[in-house]
């Protein structure tokens, strides 16, 4: 089946991210056929060289993190779908739907309480010293870090850390007026956004819940103090007027996605920080400042929220520098209440999606990042040390000294991971750059001129702990070979990109330092009829349609799971979650698992280490309408109030979320 050939405006109510116009890409099921006739042939080239690799699956390292220790006990038997699938839901759906044999229940919802003496939640008499004890607006990446520290053990006890991405004010005042906030509304908004820390324990029934007096739980904010390390904390474009040696930033901001080191640290990840900075058009274009906030997308004039009127660092006319404190990767310590905050410039400044380790046998560690906008790059973080395995904390601040890479994406099968070194290559005075802390600020400027491949809105990159190959989500590009845009390219080989796909990446030796890879196209998503679609070369006759996919993760044997944010446009269907093995004769076989609510995204997900529960973040449900004219009012309590919520779900059987036996190891 041909995809329909829709046209379909911007949605009602504010979008925050990049809002597309949908058109179709049927006709051209030509091109994909013989490219993937190409891509087939090359790979068959290419595997006598990833052969070798195969034998090395276990890692010989015991304990390094989650992800290490994950794959040490896994499973090597080829994935397979266990679970039932559920039906595509339509747009409108009012309840969640997941696989039958489990259950799901709200664990955290926007405004509740994340500790006992904190003020309930009382939506129309909010105030910002209350929302800052709650839970806060849109949740979105959700990391369960076990309780004590041993990664891999038993998940009985765990801290989980949930980023609050952005507000939807239409949904949380009534009556908000756009254009015209009150200074209440902006700061409740500064409060719910940052990020949450809360204890859970598990119930005898499996079942976990938030331990209100735990002294680990904590909010972090968008006026929570924290500090900038790196090449870039001494950049004269750090300073403000507010604070001239650059000694503290004010809050956390647009944190979409995020990961987990080795060591236990939390890394939130600042996305579409550009959205909250007003008046451009107020600086000298001369400024060489300009020019970067001109790259970064600064808005010309207002802001949506107005933040800007009533707090002047947001204001570019007045303080030009503040945005450049925005748009990094920040440290959190879940284990240490009394952490400040720490954005590490030296991986980059740039709409960072997530940051997601890579293993390498060296010890020195690696962290994938999309920059999530069209046309932008795909970038890894590579330390120049090993880290430490008997310090936790931020271990010798391991991620202040090392090379950020960009990667090309070459049309025959191979890649390359071009440092981003000041002095090196392009990235000289006569270009510009000055320091490594400048080409740090203008990460985006360097992936220019370094000649980068452009993605189509590279979000989620993750390591799969079992076969190393690294997964790229590239979510979507309507603009893909429109007009005077790119055209398509190997990596990005749909023009008019309304469904997303998802690139396989393998690193030369499946050792996340190599400066070289191999890659191929794991899926292109859309509709199965589609004949542009591809599931990994699995019959797609009974595969489940995808589109959009944005986060994703592995479960303990391997299995991709994938979430997405923008179904409804493309293929007409409510956000989901959906699972793929990667490996054995189902790989390519992708099935639903769960689809979320009205106006909501399927955001970031995790599973607890040994797979008993697993959390989902259910972000901005009802957007597109508004508190008076509510498009939904899930998840349908007192307050009367469409709720961001985390939701956790677990199997009836209380074996593994997706079916499966809970490994041995796990039981102790
Ligand atoms: Fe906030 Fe790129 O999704
Ligand atoms: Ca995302
Ligand atoms: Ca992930
Ligand atoms: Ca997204």
């Amino acid at each position: 089946m041909a995809l329909k050939d829709t046209e379909i405006g911007a949605t009602a109510g504010v979008r925050r991210e990049d809002d597309e116009v949908v058109r179709s890409g049927g006709g051209k099921g030509e091109i994909f056929a013989d490219l993937m006739e190409r891509r087939i042939s090359r790979r068959g080239l290419l595997k006598a060289g990833a052969a070798s690799a195969a034998g090395a699956l276990v890692l010989t390292v015991p304990g390094v993190g989650n992800f290490p220790a994950e794959a040490q006990g896994a499973s090597m038997k080829p994935g397979t779908i266990k679970f039932t699938p559920i039906a595509p839901q339509p747009v409108d759906s009012q309840q969640i739907v997941l696989s039958e044999g489990h259950t799901w229940a709200p664990l955290l919802r926007w405004g509740d309480p994340i500790r006992h003496d904190a003020p309930e939640f009382d939506p129309e008499n909010q105030t910002p010293e209350a929302q800052a004890q709650q839970f806060g607006y849109n949740c979105d990446y959700i990391g369960f870090h076990s309780l004590p520290f041993v990664p891999g053990r038993a998940s009985k006890r765990g801290l989980l850390w949930v980023n609050h991405e952005y507000t939807n004010e239409e949904l949380m005042f009534a009556g908000y007026e756009f254009g015209n906030p009150t200074p209440g509304q902006v700061n409740i908004g500064l409060a719910a956004h940052g990020g949450t820390i809360v204890e859970l324990s598990r119930d005898a029934n499996g079942i976990m819940y938030v331990d209100m007096r735990s002294e680990y739980n904590r909010r972090i904010t968008g006026t929570t103090p924290m500090r900038l390390s790196g090449p870039a904390a001494e950049h004269e474009w750090v300073t403000t007027q507010d604070d001239p040696y650059a000694q503290t930033v004010l809050g956390t901001l647009n944190n979409c996605a995020g990961g987990i080191t080795p060591w236990g640290t939390v890394l939130t990840c600042e996305e579409n920080f550009h959205q909250y900075f007003g008046n451009l058009q107020n600086l000298d274009s001369d400024d060489p400042r300009y020019d970067v906030h001109d790259r970064y997308g600064l808005p010309e004039e207002d802001s949506e929220r107005l933040w800007e009127r009533f707090h002047p660092r947001f204001n570019i006319a007045v303080e030009p520098n503040e945005a450049f404190r925005f748009g990094w990767v920040v440290e959190i310590d879940p284990y240490n209440p009394e952490q400040t905050p720490v954005k590490r410039t030296a991986m980059g400044r740039f709409r960072h999606e997530g940051a997601t380790f890579g293993y390498s046998p060296s010890g020195r560690v690696t962290f994938y990042s999309g920059d999530d906008a069209q046309f932008e790059y795909v970038y890894k973080f590579v330390s120049d040390n090993a880290w430490d395995r008997s310090k936790r904390g931020m271990n010798q601040n391991l991620l202040d000294e090392g090379v950020l890479y960009v990667a090309t994406f070459n049309d025959d099968g191979s890649g390359e991971w071009l440092p981003l070194i000041y002095g090196e290559g392009p990235l000289t005075e006569e270009n510009g750059f000055t320091s490594q802390g400048d080409v740090m600020i203008k990460t985006r400027e360097a992936g220019d001129a370094l000649g980068a491949t452009k993605m189509d809105r590279p979000e989620d990159i993750q390591q799969n702990p079992v076969n190393k190959k690294v997964y790229i989500a590239c979510t979507n590009n309507s603009r893909r070979g429109v007009d005077d845009n790119p055209g398509v390219d190997e990596a990005n080989p749909r023009p008019e990109n309304v469904n997303g796909h998802i690139i396989e990446l393998t690193e030369t030796d499946d050792d996340a330092v190599s400066t070289t890879f191999t890659w191929d196209i794991f899926i292109l998503c859309g509709l199965p009829g589609d004949p542009s679609t591809y599931f990994a070369g699995f019959p797609k006759e009974n595969v489940s349609p995808i589109a959009a996919p944005d986060n994703v993760n592995f479960d303990i044997d391997g299995n991709l799971w994938i979430s997405t944010d923008g179904q409804p446009r493309p293929i007409g269907y409510a956000d989901a979650l959906h699972a793929v093995p990667t490996s054995g004769a189902e790989r390519g076989n992708l099935q639903q698992f769960l689809a979320v609510v009205a106006g909501s995204e399927c955001a970031s997900f995790d599973f607890t280490d040994d797979n008993r529960n697993l959390f989902v973040a259910v972000q901005h449900p009802g957007e597109g309408g508004t508190i008076e004219e509510p498009v939904s009012t899930w998840p349908h309590d007192e307050t009367g109030y469409a709720r961001p919520t985390v939701i956790q779900v677990w199997a009836d059987d209380g074996r593994k979320v997706g079916g499966g036996d809970v490994p041995a190891r796990f039981k102790r």
